[in-house]
């Protein structure tokens, strides 16, 4: 995140003396990013952060990988996995790397006696189903179908939802998840070429400020563990904060597609960038102009990167029998392409309204058990 924010007080000048109106001080705190070389956010709180009063056991929650070396098609019922009531135990891991987790999660209920901060990775949460309001220390942002959530790594945050039907698709990310390089110009502003721009991304809105001490339970996740934390003043007692970095939502159904005359290739659906993957939007858009066009995408093999597809919602063109809420994992180096029948389909064809992500990694995804479960074993015969 490049842009420039600021929310509630902060002192005129930094690292000077801020008083409160008691006459006691709030405490400064700089969150930085890259060591000390990259985007950081200055923010002042009620208390010091640094309370801690106890530390129970550890826990793991690592993914169980079933197949550490997969070479063929897979398609998985991402609806199929089971709700949960607590958002980090509804949280299931399908498919890993040492670059990313990609989870799918049904939670039924809000966060209400922890807060959670992952220091390992960003987060990217899309909103498949559900509405809310993610609180996070930096303010609140309320979420409903089609958002991207980014929470950055060290951002304390807690899931309050109003519904219970919701279902989430988590990518974590060991490296920043950062807009594409070729979308900002070298002051971080996004381009007028880019598919979306400032005025989409949702920054925090209120910030409400818990002026408390007591016992508040952060579980802090790294290195696939859960570190029961126990802090001594509320983790949202920010007073103000101002800087580049914290979380903000994107909802696909503010990316604006890029269309041609010519089936485009998929970079103009692009979203975000680490450098290790990359994450589309395939969103509702006119189909190719040219009379002789091809709607359907041509068969393809990325060589260097394994493609995941979690599909939303709409007709998904070159696909048979796929569903809303189904992952789809097409590895390295074995071609796919459209189903029968796609092709012949989509000529002629004006519009589709398909909603989908996409998440291309660079090196190989593992699967896990939890995947194996929901797989539907006969889908790399599905060209027949
Ligand atoms: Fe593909």
């Amino acid at each position: 995140m490049s842009h420039y924010f600021s929310l509630g007080q902060i002192p005129r000048k930094r690292h000077v003396v801020f008083r409160k109106p008691d006459g006691g001080l709030y405490a400064e705190q700089l969150v930085s990013t890259e060591g000390f070389s990259d985007a950081y956010s200055l923010v002042y709180h009620c208390h010091p952060p640094t309370m801690v009063t106890k530390i129970e056991e550890a826990y793991s929650v690592a993914p169980k990988i079933a197949d550490p070396m997969n070479m063929q098609h897979r398609l998985f019922r991402g609806f199929d996995v089971a709700p949960a009531d607590d958002y980090l135990e509804s949280r299931v891991p399908v498919l890993v790397n040492n670059d990313c987790q990609i989870s799918l999660a049904a939670p039924c209920k809000s966060m209400k006696d922890y807060y959670f901060k992952n220091s390992g990775a960003d987060e990217l949460i899309f909103v498949h189903r559900g509405d809310g309001i993610l609180k996070t220390m930096y303010g609140n942002i309320p979420f409903s179908y089609g958002d991207h959530l980014i929470v950055p790594r060290g951002v304390v945050y807690q899931m309050e939802f109003t519904t219970t039907d919701n279902r989430l698709f988590i990518v974590e990310s060991f490296a920043p998840l950062r807009f594409p390089k070729r979308y900002v110009n070298k002051y971080g502003q996004l381009l007028e070429h880019a598919p979306f721009c400032e005025r989409d991304i949702r920054k925090p809105g209120v910030l409400e400020t818990h002026d408390e001490t007591g016992d508040f339970l952060v579980k802090i996740k790294r290195e696939d563990m859960i570190w029961p934390y126990h802090y001594a003043s509320h983790p949202f007692d920010l007073i103000g904060w101002d800087g580049f970095h914290y979380p903000y939502a994107l909802s696909i159904h503010d990316f604006e597609p890029i269309t041609g005359r010519l089936h485009q290739p998929p970079p103009v659906h692009q979203t975000f960038e680490t450098p290790a993957f990359v994450v589309c939007a395939f969103v509702p858009r006119l189909y190719d102009y040219h009379p002789d066009s091809i709607p359907t995408p041509y068969n393809h093999s990325n060589v260097d990167s394994d493609e995941v597809l979690y599909y939303v919602d709409g007709d998904f063109m070159s696909r048979n029998n796929i569903k809303p809420g189904n992952i789809t994992l097409h590895p390295t180096g074995i071609v796919h392409g459209p189903h029968p029948g796609a092709v012949e389909r989509s000529i002629g064809a004006k519009e589709t309204k398909e909603l989908a992500l996409m998440v291309d990694t660079f090196r190989p995804l593992k699967i896990t058990e939890q995947a194996f479960a929901i797989e539907e074993p006969e889908y790399y015969r599905s060209w027949l």
